[in-house]
């Protein structure tokens, strides 16, 4: 069902603001080739390609992709080190052309835990693409929830501490405030791919009403028409947050 999915969507008036994806299944699909591990996560690239491209196509504004998480740290140092010369080839490769798609990039976590190499291609990455105003893409690396979450509590009780911020006024927006994604609205759409229906850490606070949607492709067969068969199933959804249903 190839791309007519492209035009079911754009009759549509509402396409998902914001999508989320985890990107599960790097780690089967070398496996089901005999390859190593790292091979999946190189292929996997490609697909991070697609994404892009159908997002943009399709009129979503923002892109997050969960790309490496704070409990990624505890695998093998030599996965970790492929995962570091990824980003590192990836932010190098594509950033003229993200540039040029409009497509501006920000890489969202614990971005100090990084290699020198990685930190200097984020800058990179992030300085070429400043400004772009097709597509906003967030690529969350040495990221978890959790440790988020954490963080914005700290810094809210650092504020308070030195008089900045009187603890009457936190509330939802300045709790939000105080997170990687602040200042963006929550995802509509998540999406993971390898069949797995869990959360993993992944944007706990920003995900309370988002739409999931799970398929089995594992992430390096991921193309631009799966991320349109999940906007369509979407696109199908009836959003509550919690009400009841209109008329
Ligand atoms: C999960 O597969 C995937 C990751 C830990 C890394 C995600 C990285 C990419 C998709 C590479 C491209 C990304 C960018 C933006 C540079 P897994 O290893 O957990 O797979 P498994 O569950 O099958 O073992």
């Amino acid at each position: 069902m190839p791309s007519d999915l492209l035009d079911r969507i754009l009759m549509n008036p509402r396409v998902p603001r914001h999508v989320a994806i985890i990107m599960d299944g790097n780690g089967r699909w070398a496996r089901k080739r005999g390859l190593p591990r790292h091979a999946g996560h190189w292929e996997g690239m490609n697909a991070v390609r697609e994404a892009i491209e159908g997002a943009c196509a399709t009129g979503v504004e923002i892109l997050t992709l969960f790309a490496f998480s704070t409990e990624n740290w505890k695998r093998p140092r030599s996965e970790i080190d492929a995962l570091m010369r990824l980003l590192q080839v990836y932010a190098e490769k594509e950033r003229e052309q993200l540039a040029r798609a409009g497509v501006e990039a920000r890489v969202l976590g614990e971005v100090e835990r990084l290699d020198p190499a990685a930190r200097e291609a984020v800058r990179q990455i992030e300085n070429a693409t400043r400004g772009g105003s097709v597509l906003r893409l967030n690529l969350m690396v040495s990221y978890g929830a959790r440790e988020e979450l954490v963080r914005a509590a700290r810094s809210l009780c650092e504020q308070a501490r030195n008089g900045t911020l009187d603890p009457e006024s936190i509330d939802e927006e300045a709790f939000e405030g105080a997170l990687f994604t602040s200042g963006l609205p929550d995802p509509d759409l998540l999406i993971r791919t390898s069949g797995e229906f869990r959360l993993s850490n992944f944007l706990l606070w920003q995900l309370a009403y988002t739409e999931l949607y799970i398929t089995p492709s594992l992430w390096p067969d991921f193309t631009r028409d799966d991320l349109f068969a999940a906007i369509l199933d979407y696109q199908q959804r009836e959003r509550r947050f919690g009400r009841v249903a209109a008329g």
